[in-house]
């Protein structure tokens, strides 16, 4: 059996930075925000210290302005609240991230709530969530999505273009990944199971999966016996370990060298689904700003934008879902 093909996060992801950045500079040349992202860290967490800062640099690059908002470990609900509602009311900001885990003496749900939805660009706010979950098949995703749920489904139809009818299977139902990304496959019309630590016979249930997400946060929790031969498997996974020598290699939730001759596709940990958060954070920002300002995409921006395979929404079968979040390709000023 040949070896499963590596999905390349790194140079996916590297397209969707450069179509956000051409994007960026179209939306300002016709009179539109310059996005603002604003993020928001509460405490000193060393890995989120590393996230928020890459975000922030990021946002940058890609010709937008990035508010970065650093509090202490002490700061109350009520002071995180009161900058949030600042945010939600300054216009230079298109978007807010706070970035979690928040501190325990702060309750998650208020501050996802205080977000203004139109900056969500977590797509965390319960309005979000609820569009996601009721949104129909083939319709815009004119609203934001989490990022690395829209990273996977990106990741897949890339890989596969149609995902019509196939098997998914997502281990985990987080809010943050499990759940989001059931919403996305079942829109793509994907016949979807949701897993979890309480489902019967994990692995039989994996070995029927054409689709197999990992999102569970335990390392090389799937073995290579439970996929199915041929199967796609995107690792969510990004876990520390302990080996030899005192080295602490990632490592993803898939025991990666036993996935290997089995699958068909495979995301490698690091370099799958991890550099696709963070673009898709920025392709949030960016349509956040865009949808702001009331233009629409010009037809001229179309080959920088993540169009589908041709596919119509009208019935010929899927287009990829995230092809066209409230992007619309008539000219700006069309209807
Ligand atoms: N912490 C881990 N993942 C995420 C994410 O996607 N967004 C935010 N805000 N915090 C996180």
């Amino acid at each position: 059996m040949a070896e499963a093909k590596l999905i390349d996060g790194k140079a996916l992801a590297a397209g969707l930075r450069q179509r956000v950045g051409k994007g960026v500079t179209y939306l300002i040349a016709n009179g539109g925000p310059t996005p603002g992202l604003a993020t928001v860290l509460v405490g000193a967490d060393p890995a989120s210290q590393v996230y928020v800062r890459s975000k922030g640099k990021l946002a940058a690059e890609l010709g937008m302005v990035n508010f970065d908002h650093r509090l202490s470990e002490q700061t109350s609900e009520a002071e995180l609240l009161a900058l949030i509602d600042e945010l939600n009311d300054d216009a230079r900001v298109h978007g807010i991230l706070v970035q979690l885990p928040l501190p325990k003496h702060i309750d998650t749900a208020h501050v996802l709530l205080a977000v203004d939805p139109a900056k969500d660009v977590d797509g965390f706010h319960p309005l979000n969530v609820g569009r996601l979950g009721s949104s129909a098949p083939g319709a815009p995703l004119d609203f934001p999505v989490p990022c690395t749920p829209l990273g996977v489904s990106m990741l897949l139809h890339e890989t596969l273009g149609s995902l019509t009818g196939r098997h998914a299977v997502v281990i985990g139902r987080s809010n943050l990944v499990g759940r989001p990304v059931a919403q996305l496959l079942l829109r793509a019309d994907c016949t979807v199971t949701s897993a979890h630590s309480r489902t019967r016979d994990l692995p039989a249930l994996c070995r029927q999966a054409d689709i197999l997400v990992a999102a569970i946060g335990r390392p090389q929790f799937v073995r290579g016996r439970w996929i199915k031969p041929g199967a796609s498997v995107i690792d969510v996974g990004i876990n520390r370990i302990l080996a030899e020598e005192g080295m602490s290699p990632l490592v993803g939730d898939v025991a990666f060298a036993e996935a290997l001759p089995v699958a068909g596709h495979l995301t490698p940990v690091p370099g799958g689904v991890g550099p696709m958060t963070v673009a898709c954070l920025m392709f949030n920002t960016w349509q956040a700003a865009r949808r702001s300002s009331g233009l629409a995409v010009n037809a001229a921006e179309q080959p920088h934008l993540p169009v589908g395979l041709g596919e119509s929404a009208k019935g010929k079968g899927a287009i990829r879902p995230w092809s066209n979040h409230g992007v619309r390709l008539e000219p700006a000023g069309g209807q």
